[in-house]
């Protein structure tokens, strides 16, 4: 028997017994790190999903929970997207690969160069990591210079995670505390620096002191910080004034800040873009778009693979971005975060709790503001569980990753069952300590020596 949303939860027995056996035959149980769960508050919040629909998962002991996470941003339109799904089903009956290009490979770039400004050529891949790889592959090939400046979280692959070799710190702020390099070799060591978001100096002084060797600056043109006054353009001066090509890393903002992603909302047009998530409802599918003196010099590089031409996902993007347009979909986003926003600091302020909602009304974070890291990750967990027993799932300091099939009365729900999970919050913080409340393992940092 299905319990319905808003009931309160008692089993999660079965997603428990399949982890467990997930854990002894894949490392880590999951592949995405954020899908692991102790991301959630472990031991109370779902970790094994059944089906999905519109806004809403059921798991596989029958509880129905409102996503608030929707694949990690990926899900844009709603789960089983009736036009995306659609378009994916005529593509299968097709064949979705065929030992040819097919012509809607070239009707989605045509459709990509029309949307996003800097995008003048297009290639398709399926992971985020690897279109940033692709993107650096391509701007060294393009400038012939080896290093790289970011700003941001870029992926997986070796040359961003190499910027820990020089210091083991490099990727604390854009990534997590302590991740390793095991793996990763060491003579890629000083070819990826980072440097700090709205500090233009910071970035000059990787410059100046790698002098025409930088081939690109790269970075999230914003996340929950936001640029100040001409940053993103003086970036770019900056970059260029070194040699360097600029890339903005969109597989955030694309879609969700604007159509056209943060550059067409900031009006900077970079060197370079990188999208994913979004594009495709879920589906996998990512672009590289840019200059096309820059793009063309692809042509000549190897840099291929077999999936990259797959057409389903190819008309999932191409039937996801028409339907954005159609229904105006970012506008939706804005819409229905703004009252998210508004609704979430108004119950705060209301309960007397220190914290706020980061960002834009379409991409925020939460931030409990109470100084002590370790007791601000209890508050966090604690909130994550009590929105699991009301429904609602959540990740750990997560808001709330609205999609087209979050309407009025999702959002309203969500903010009801946040009201009564802060209600919970706040006694803790009365109290000074989550005793007594938190059932939930405590999360931890995910390289924190203290993980199991
Ligand atoms: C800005 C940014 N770049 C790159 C990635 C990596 O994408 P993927 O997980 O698809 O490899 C992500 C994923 O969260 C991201 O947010």
């Amino acid at each position: 028997m299905r319990k319905k949303q808003g009931e309160k939860f008692s089993s999660i027995k079965k997603s428990l017994e399949i982890f467990k056996k997930a854990e002894e035959l894949i490392p880590g149980g999951t592949q995405l790190l954020s899908r692991r769960p102790r991301q959630a508050a472990y031991g109370v919040s779902p970790m094994v999903a059944e089906r999905a629909k519109g806004g809403y998962f059921w798991d596989v002991d029958g509880n129905k929970y409102i996503d608030t996470v929707m694949a990690v941003d990926s899900v844009i339109l709603g789960y089983c997207d009736p036009d995306v799904d659609k378009a994916v089903i005529e593509q299968i009956k097709k064949s979705t690969t065929f030992s040819l290009l097919h012509p809607i490979e070239v009707e989605l770039a045509e459709e990509i160069i029309r949307t996003i400004p800097c995008a003048e050529m297009v290639r398709f891949g399926k992971g985020g990591g690897e279109a940033d790889a692709v993107a650096i592959r391509i701007a060294r090939g393009f400038t012939g210079r080896d290093k790289v400046a970011f700003c941001g979280y870029h992926g997986w692959h070796d040359w961003y995670i190499s910027a820990n070799l020089e210091s083991s710190g490099n990727l604390n702020k854009y990534l997590l505390p302590n991740v390793p390099t095991k793996g990763v070799p060491k003579c890629l060591s000083g070819t990826a620096i980072p440097f700090e978001y709205n500090n233009l100096s910071s970035l000059k002084e990787v410059l100046e002191k790698n002098k025409e060797e930088v081939a690109c600056v790269i970075m999230e043109p914003s996340k929950t910080n936001l640029p100040v006054k001409n940053y993103l353009n003086d970036v770019k001066e900056l970059a260029h004034k070194y040699g360097a090509l600029l890339i903005f890393d969109e597989i955030n903002t694309g879609f969700r800040l604007a159509l056209g992603g943060a550059q067409e909302f900031y009006d900077v047009t970079p060197d370079m873009a990188v999208f994913g998530k979004a594009m495709a409802n879920g589906y996998p599918l990512t672009a590289v778009v840019g200059r096309r003196d820059v793009m063309e010099v692809s042509k000549d590089m190897f840099i291929s693979s077999t999936f990259w031409d797959d057409n389903s996902t190819i008309a999932a993007g191409l039937a996801c971005i028409r339907k954005i347009k159609r229904e105006k979909v970012t506008d939706h986003i804005w819409k229905m975060g703004g009252r998210y926003a508004k609704g979430w600091n108004e119950i705060v302020r209301k309960l007397g709790i220190k914290a706020e909602l980061k960002g834009f009304p379409c991409m925020t974070s939460i931030a409990f503001n109470y100084g002590n890291k370790s007791f601000v990750n209890q508050l966090n967990t604690l909130y994550c569980q009590e929105l699991a027993k009301e429904g609602v799932f959540g990740y750990i300091g997560y808001s709330f990753n609205i999609s087209f099939a979050h309407k009025e009365k999702e959002v309203d729900k969500v903010l009801e069952a946040a009201e009564r999970a802060l209600s919970v919050v706040k006694k803790a913080i009365d109290q000074g300590s989550v005793k007594g409340y938190l059932k939930a393992e405590e999360s931890k940092p995910l390289f924190d020596k203290r993980m199991v």
